[in-house]
């Protein structure tokens, strides 16, 4: 099937409704469409749409460079794009800082985790979160109510951190991750980007993070899960799409494609379009 989109490099999604998995039916929650961004002559991202869906865990993955966080860091505002459009609930947005996103339900757990080393837990969890107060009339500044609304979103992170006044420079990287993720959750944020959050862990430490992505979508988030580990994409996301030098060379349901699918597009060794379900258009 050739569509529009096809000559942007996107692949387009198989035809077939009834053997669509369900979350194809359900409403769209962000839409991006034709973004790009340049730095110099470094063309980051070229193009690319993407769709995300109301409680959905979507696979980006791509090699190193291939424009992941690039792309990212545009929906969560960090940068502007050159080109495009970005639909939250099917409204344009035009988010000004990453603050302003991050008010409208959109949280990036950046690779660093970007804590702020010298501040304590609650500290971090609350920073910049003046507006906490008006969205849910309470007053997070009250340090008691802070330390207890921390406690709790870290208590579903399963990652137990016994003195809530230790600084994050204190606290282990599997820590600084669960003390971002709690940051996300707090807000009960409507999109959660994690950038390669399995790079700073322990290898027993994985299951335990996919885990709590499944968790944080039964609670109703939507989760961008970046990460060049393809084997835990298959097991944890609804839909993977994959990046390369700053395009979308494929887009399915990881039920229908696999490993070696996904490999050969991350890598180039095969051509989008060329074959397999990635692949779906002339
Ligand atoms: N702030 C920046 N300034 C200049 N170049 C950047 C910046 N951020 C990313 N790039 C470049 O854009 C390209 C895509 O990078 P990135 O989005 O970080 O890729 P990925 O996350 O897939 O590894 C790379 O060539 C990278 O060097
Ligand atoms: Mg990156």
């Amino acid at each position: 099937m050739v569509g529009t989109r096809a000559d942007r490099g996107i692949t387009e999604l198989p035809s077939g409704g009834t053997s669509l998995p369900k979350e194809y039916h359900s409403p769209t929650l962000v839409e991006m469409r034709g973004i790009s961004k340049s730095f110099g002559a470094v063309r980051a991202v070229e193009e690319v749409d993407l769709l995300l869906h109301r409680q959905e865990i979507l696979g980006l993955v791509g090699d190193n460079a291939a424009g992941k966080s690039t792309l990212m860091k545009v929906l969560a505002a960090v940068h502007r794009p050159d080109r495009g459009t970005i639909l939250m609930e099917g409204r344009e947005v035009r988010f000004r800082s990453p603050a302003e996103a991050r008010r409208q339900g959109i949280e990036m757990i950046y690779q660093d985790f970007s804590l702020a080393p010298n501040l304590n837990i609650p500290d971090n969890i609350f920073l910049g979160r003046e507006a906490v107060k008006r969205v849910l009339g309470v007053g997070f500044l009250d340090r008691p109510r802070m330390e207890e609304a921390s406690r709790t979103a870290l208590a579903h992170t399963g990652i137990a951190i016994d003195n809530m006044r230790a600084l994050v420079t204190e606290l282990s990287g599997g820590q600084m991750q669960a003390v971002a993720i709690a940051r996300a959750t707090a807000l009960a944020a409507k999109v959660i980007i994690m950038d390669e959050p399995t790079a700073s862990l322990s290898v027993k430490a994985i299951p335990p993070l996919l885990d709590l992505i499944g968790r944080l979508r039964q609670a109703g988030a939507s989760i961008v899960f970046i990460t060049h580990r393809i084997q835990d994409i298959f097991s944890t996301c609804d839909r993977i799409m994959v990046l390369r030098r700053g395009r979308c060379v494929g887009v399915a349901p990881s039920s229908q494609t696999d490993v070696e699918e996904v490999t050969a597009l991350i890598t180039g060794a095969r051509e989008a379009y060329s074959s397999g379900s990635m692949a779906s258009s002339a």
